[in-house]
């Protein structure tokens, strides 16, 4: 059982993440601005209130830790179209440094269908859309990718297609090869299954699946 810092814990997919993680037996450092507010209680749980941006924060939240979950997000505001949006970037470029001074080598990031090269694999006239709504997120989302993929540590990015909320874990796709990419709905749920199964299996390792129903 790994314990593992789940960084963006307090709400959608990183709540639901820390809920399985901490069910199917691993210890959890639930790091996010408001995880005090965090409505759990278990004994291997550790609710941290720190900003992802700042450094010493997230020295402090990896302390101990043998996996690390990225599942930030930002509002869905006006501000998400009109940007700037650097969290992605920043979040990342402050983390990866500190894991690989602390020998902390498992990284498993959400990021989302459309970001990296699946981007290509929005049909034409979608894209259009997709980037007039999306494109500053997800031209952060771009360069968060890159940091990882170029880290050398022992990484996974997950890429949901549109996330809806329901409770209970059920069936989904993981696409890993480029041919098979295509948009869809995913549950947060299923996502937290997926990103809790990293933690103890490394088929992913160095991949980007797109996960849809
Ligand atoms: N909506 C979709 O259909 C869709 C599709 C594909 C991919 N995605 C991506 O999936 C990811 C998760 O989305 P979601 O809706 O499940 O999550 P969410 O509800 O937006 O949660 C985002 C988390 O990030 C944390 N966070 C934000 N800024 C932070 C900071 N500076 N320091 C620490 N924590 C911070 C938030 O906590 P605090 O505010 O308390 O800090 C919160 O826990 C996002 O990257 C989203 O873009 C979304």
């Amino acid at each position: 059982m790994a314990t593992v810092l789940i960084i963006g814990a307090s709400s959608g997919i990183g709540l639901a993440t820390t809920r399985l993680a901490l069910e199917r037996g691993h210890s959890v450092v639930a790091f996010a601005r408001s995880a005090g507010q965090i409505a759990l209680q278990h004994a291997r749980l550790r609710k941290l209130v720190g900003n992802a941006r700042k450094t010493d924060d997230v020295r402090l939240a990896l302390a101990g830790v043998d996996a690390v979950i990225q599942t930030l997000g930002v509002p869905a505001n006006t501000r998400m179209i009109t940007g700037p949006v650097d969290l992605f970037s920043t979040a990342t470029t402050t983390l990866l440094p500190l894991m690989k001074e602390l020998g902390i080598r498992r990284l498993i990031s959400v990021t989302g269908f459309g970001a990296g090269e699946s981007r290509s694999s929005i049909a034409p006239l979608q894209r259009l859309g997709f980037n007039l709504v999306f494109g500053r997120a997800y031209g952060d989302k771009d360069l968060q990718e890159q940091l990882i993929t170029q880290s050398g540590l022992d990484w996974t990015i997950v890429r949901p297609g549109v996330l809806i909320n329901t409770r209970k874990v059920g069936r989904y796709r993981v696409l890993v090869s480029q041919q098979n990419w295509r948009n869809g709905i995913v549950s947060r749920s299923d996502v937290a299954d997926f990103l809790v199964r990293q933690l103890t299996d490394e088929t992913c390792l160095k991949q980007a699946p797109v996960l849809v129903r």
